[in-house]
């Protein structure tokens, strides 16, 4: 490991099928004002909805809501959320919901005491808050992003057709405190299950494949890799097992709340190509990341061709004997194919609706890092935005 870093993440969490009871608890700290974030119509469908106003009224909280957060929430929604929140002179943003409302949240409570607008301070300028922060509580319902224990905030500005992320140094942004009940995911359709099951796997796959170094993270990665691949097949199976789903949910915290990339370079990219995907198309989030994948990996696996060797040993059993470091790369992108259809992610860009005529706008939606194994110039990206039409 020879990078310098810190470690800070003061998110409380609170784990297990009798979890929410620790809402009243985390009520107290904070004033009466209190705005309910949530999406559509999940949480009033499965009753989560009734068990959070129920708490929020025992402890005699004034409530405001905000509802309607929309997948890939929007700029417009962010505009909506920052003047509900001020006039309800907010003490606390309750996000109960899946990434897209907890980032959201993180939005508007960067948003509500500052002057400026938050697209053009945080999302282009990508500046940090200079405002009080309200506090932001999450109660978990869609696992996957990591959103419940960091500092990220994904908004999509439809107009420009740009999905952009923010990940805050401040960690005033994370959560205050975060509700982790594995029961309240097993309404999810399975869509969304796999969907989210390929955001985990694919964040650990960010921080794992760049850097040469001998690092710790990647080696909690491929522990974190192999518990997910292991519950997501039980899962797959049976949705309603609540062992995996629970190991599911645990995994995809510890896989985007900073650990595993302390001291070491990350990657990022499939998630820049799935953004713009996302941009345009307004596809699910994992979904976006499944179907490009394959292709970017193919296309920098010349580049960083011993992790990969690592990646197909460690993570996916390939036997290496005899073998070049190229066909036991390939075999282990080969697995990670086949489990990925045994989900039933979805492959393709097509699939999602994206076409031929929509390369050169993809492209152009993509923000190029350049801590991976590969800086992708721009025709290499239409190349792997071609390769997964
Ligand atoms: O709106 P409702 O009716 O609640 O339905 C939601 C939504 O349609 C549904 N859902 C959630 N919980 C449910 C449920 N349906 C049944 N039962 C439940 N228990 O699921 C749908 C998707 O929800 P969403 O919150 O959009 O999914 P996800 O958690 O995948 O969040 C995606 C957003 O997070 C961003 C993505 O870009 C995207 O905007 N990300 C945030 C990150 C972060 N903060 O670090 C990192 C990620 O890479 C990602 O970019
Ligand atoms: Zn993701």
């Amino acid at each position: 490991m020879l990078g310098n870093f810190s470690y800070c993440n003061p998110t409380k969490l609170y784990f297990g099928d009798d979890s929410l009871k620790y809402l009243n608890g985390e009520l107290a700290k904070y004033g009466k004002n209190v705005v309910l974030i949530y999406g559509k119509n999940s949480i009033k469908k499965n009753g989560i909805y009734d068990e959070v106003v129920e708490i929020l009224k025992a402890n005699n909280k004034n409530i405001a809501e905000i509802s309607g957060v929309m997948p890939n929430p929007t700029l417009e929604k962010l505009y909506e959320g920052i003047d509900i929140a001020r006039k309800h002179k907010a003490d606390l943003l309750l996000a109960v919901g899946g990434g897209s409302v907890c980032d959201y949240a993180k939005a508007v409570s960067v948003s509500v005491n500052c002057d400026e607008d938050p697209w053009d301070k945080y999302y282009i300028k990508f500046e940090e808050p200079t405002c009080d922060i309200i506090p932001v509580g999450c109660v978990l319902t869609m696992v996957g992003t990591g959103s419940e224990m960091n500092a990220g905030s994904v908004i999509t500005n439809r107009k420009t057709k740009m999905k952009i992320g923010h990940v805050f140094a401040d960690e005033n942004v994370m959560p205050r405190f975060s509700v982790l009940n594995p029961k309240y995911t097993l309404t999810l359709p399975h869509y969304q299950m796999v969907s989210g099951i390929y955001d985990i796997f694919n964040h650990i796959c960010e921080q794992y494949f760049s850097g040469e170094d001998d690092n710790t993270s990647d080696y909690i990665s491929e522990g974190l890799m192999r518990s997910v691949i292991h519950s997501s097949r039980i899962a797959n199976k049976d949705p309603q097992n609540y062992e995996a789903r629970s190991n599911i949910m645990w995994t995809a915290t510890w896989a985007l709340n900073t650990l595993i990339s302390r001291g070491k370079a990350t990657d990022w990219m499939v998630h820049m190509l799935g953004q713009a995907v996302g941009a345009h198309t307004d596809a699910a989030h994992g979904m976006t990341l499944a179907a490009v994948s394959l292709p970017y990996y193919r296309h920098i696996m010349p580049y960083g061709l011993k992790k990969f060797v690592r990646f197909a040993k460690n993570v996916w059993d390939v036997d290496t004997t005899n073998k070049t470091d190229q066909q036991a790369a390939e075999e282990g992108l080969k697995a990670m194919e086949s489990w990925m259809k045994e989900l039933g992610l979805v492959m393709n860009i097509t699939e999602l609706g994206a076409n031929e005529n929509m390369l050169e706008g993809l492209a152009q939606s993509t923000i190029v890092l350049t801590d991976g194994y590969k800086s992708l110039e721009h025709d290499e990206i239409i190349e792997i935005f071609k390769n997964s039409l």
